[in-house]
């Protein structure tokens, strides 16, 4: 079903505003099963989206959540510190989880809960909200230096990465999160990020992650397979310009591997949830690297990504986690269909991808402004 853009992004705002819980904590997705919680990771995405459409109050209010979150896991903050600085894994009630439920308390499941990027995003979205005119609560100040040092700890141990998968390996775009993160509360200039332990852990990561040479960046260390979600170190983090050359080689890389020829984006070629689909998120991201990049031709390649995504809407303008038009395992399709129903619909993130693009598109004249 085709919508035109301004009816989309009214949809968009509504599907994200309707997601919004009291609490300020956004659903992943309101419909699907396995996602009626809030994820720190999809949040910080939707806020970003939110400070780029000028919604400032939506993502306050988000963030009023993600500190209060990170405040209450004060002491589990101490204690994962502590077990990590003892080589000993962080226990599942202690660490900062991927997942809460909307009222912020912790869920104990069997869920792959142990994902550093999160905290590192929710860092990250803050100091954008901020540089877009958000406040800075005394409250997200305190809350940033638990989780600037929590991330200063464990940059280095393996977790689950943002596909909550493979948690024995330490992710590269898991460290670009982190040192985003990093980043972002030394510019919020947080106390913490004038303790040494922080600086130094900043500087390490640093120095690993954006190191020059080595080819392209792959998902992990010692796997030669690159993942979408590389595009996020450019584009929106910015750690690095486009023009960096191992940014520039791994974005030829996920453009010639990951790009289906319809120009939907795959995660990575091994991916076989829901037979490995073409996610919205990861099509939006691909579009705003090429608008960085602004070789010719990626101007009209970024909009074709954005009609891209408005084509997968539902008839009630609800854009999917992802698509299985070509599936590189179509064969695994069927299985997750009659185990869990369709793909997530509406996906709280596919929808602030959209309007991120969209607002990009715009600031580029490629599609006219409000
Ligand atoms: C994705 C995560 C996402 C979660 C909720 C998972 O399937 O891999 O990146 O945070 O869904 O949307």
């Amino acid at each position: 079903m085709t919508f035109d853009d301004a009816t989309l992004a009214r949809r968009s705002l509504e599907i994200i505003g309707d997601g919004q819980a009291g609490s300020g904590a956004f659903v992943a997705s309101p419909t699907f099963s396995q996602y009626g919680y809030a994820w720190l990771r999809d949040g910080a995405f939707v806020a970003e989206s939110l400070d780029l459409i000028g919604q400032l109050t939506m993502s306050g209010r988000f963030h009023d959540w993600a500190a209060d979150v990170v405040r209450r896991g004060a002491a589990g903050i101490e204690r994962s510190i502590v077990a990590i600085r003892d080589g000993q894994a962080p226990d599942r009630a202690d660490f900062l989880q991927c997942r809460y439920a909307m009222d912020g308390s912790i869920v104990i499941d069997d869920w792959p809960a142990f994902q550093s990027d999160g905290p590192g995003l929710w860092l990250w979205s803050l100091a954008h909200h901020v540089r877009h005119g958000g406040a800075l609560r005394p409250a997200y100040l305190e809350a940033l230096d638990l989780a600037a040092r929590y991330l200063a700890a464990l940059w280095a141990t393996p977790c689950s990465d943002a596909w909550e998968e493979f948690a024995g390996h330490v992710h590269t775009s898991t460290q670009a999160a982190i040192l985003a993160g990093l980043d972002a509360a030394e510019s919020l200039a947080g106390a913490a990020s004038r303790l040494p332990e922080v600086a130094e852990a900043r500087d390490s990561l640093r120095r690993l992650l954006l190191a020059p040479g080595g080819g392209s960046w792959t998902k992990w260390v010692g796997t030669s397979e690159v993942d979408a979600s590389l595009l996020w170190i450019a584009a929106p983090y910015a750690l690095v310009d486009v023009a960096h050359p191992r940014f520039a080689m791994t974005l030829r890389r996920i453009e010639e591997e990951l790009e289906s020829a319809d120009g939907g984006v795959y995660r990575y070629l091994g991916d076989t949830y829901y037979g490995g689909g073409e996610w919205l998120l990861l099509t939006s991201a691909l579009a705003r690297a090429r608008l960085r990049r602004d070789a010719p031709g990626d101007r009209q390649r970024a909009l074709d990504g954005l009609r891209w995504m408005s084509r997968q809407a539902g008839p009630d303008g609800a854009l999917p986690e992802q698509v299985a038009h070509h599936a590189l395992h179509p064969e695994r399709v069927d299985g997750w269909q009659e185990a869990w129903g369709e793909s997530a619909q509406p996906l709280l993130w596919s929808h602030a991808s959209w309007l991120s693009l969209r607002s990009e598109l715009q600031h580029a004249g490629r599609l006219p402004g409000e």
